[in-house]
């Protein structure tokens, strides 16, 4: 064996015949060697560990127009699919800009898109919050011709964030069996989360912890767990607030925004800034109704179900 070999790893062990937990699916977060295998968790309408399905790209892309010479933003960069899709329609010429707060999806995208070709030059990526979307009108000339939010969550969002803000939050003190339990599953509703953090705690009591004991625990566990995500909560609508607040500043006359919401609360605050900034002629038109993705894209990606897209304009004056 020579020095550059590269030393032969074992594959992750696990109980079963098939893996379940996200670091046991050695093929789907391996794609590169492993493709045939990742189509077919994309054609049961799954999404591969370890990746994101980029949701409505025809529509926002339909929506922001961005052409040669154009300058763009995309707030939630992720996994960077999106960012893919811009990047080439502003060359040549043109310039993107990309924030997230993600440290540890951050360097990998970054990564990604430097070897899709993309340098210096035509992508700039930024770890910051898009509350701070103001910082960066310097570096852009003083504004953006469009811009793009995507507010889902990332399939990729890791145990660890799961475990740090239910420690943060909450002193959980079983914030690390419940992050195990809760990283990588997509809950509708507060029901599932429920169910889902009871069947954990079953798991994680000795067997010889008497039951009243147990439920009593398992309430406690419920009420801080539901405290953490409520803090985590509320903090997203504050940065959301204020990013929308900024946002008209940000883009140039004429600019675009489109901004793609997973739940009502975020809807209703971009429909709420969109429709004053039409009102006090801040923007000069505004969506009517939120587009849904396609059927065809519902069927194959769920996540995209609850995807509601807006977006506006910003008046010429
Ligand atoms: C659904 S993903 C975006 C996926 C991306 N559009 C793509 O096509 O791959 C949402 C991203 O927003 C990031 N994010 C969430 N809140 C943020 C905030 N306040 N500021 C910046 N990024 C944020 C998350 O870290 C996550 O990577």
């Amino acid at each position: 064996m020579t020095d550059a070999t590269p030393p032969h790893k074992r594959r992750v062990r696990y109980a079963g015949t098939h893996p379940r937990q996200f670091e046991e699916k050695y093929k789907e977060l391996d794609p590169t060697h492993h493709a045939a295998e990742v189509d077919k968790v994309m054609q049961r309408g799954q999404t591969p560990a370890g990746m994101h399905r980029s949701i409505c790209v025809d529509e926002i892309l339909a929506i922001l127009k961005p052409v040669p010479g154009e300058t763009g933003v995309d707030l939630t960069l992720g996994f960077g699919g999106h960012m893919l899709a811009m990047l080439p329609l502003v060359q040549p010429g043109g310039r993107m800009f990309g924030m997230d707060v993600d440290p540890i999806e951050l360097p990998r995208t970054t990564a990604r898109l430097r070897a899709a070709g993309f340098g210096e030059e035509a992508l700039t990526v930024h770890r910051a919050n898009f509350s701070e979307l103001l910082t960066l009108l310097p570096q852009a000339g003083g504004g953006f011709d469009f811009a793009l939010a995507d507010l889902g969550v990332s399939s990729c969002v890791t145990r660890h964030r799961l475990r740090d803000l239910l420690t943060d939050n909450s002193d959980e003190p079983f914030a690390q069996p419940l992050a195990a339990a809760l990283q990588g599953q997509f809950l509708e509703t507060t029901v599932q989360l429920a169910d889902l953090v009871r069947a954990t705690m079953e798991l994680a009591y000795k067997r010889s912890m008497p039951a009243e004991e147990r439920l009593a625990e398992t309430k406690k566990v419920l009420q801080r767990t539901f405290q953490a995500l409520r803090i985590e909560v509320n903090d997203e609508f504050g940065v959301l607030d204020t990013m929308l607040l900024n946002l008209p500043a940000c883009l140039k006359p004429g600019g675009r925004v489109a901004i793609l919401s997973f739940h009502s609360g975020e809807d209703r605050r971009v429909k709420k800034c969109f429709q004053t900034g039409e009102r006090n002629g801040t923007f000069s038109s505004v969506a009517a109704d939120p587009i849904r993705a396609s059927f065809e894209e519902q069927r194959s990606n769920p996540r995209s179900t609850s995807a509601k897209l807006r977006w506006a304009v910003r008046a010429l004056h």
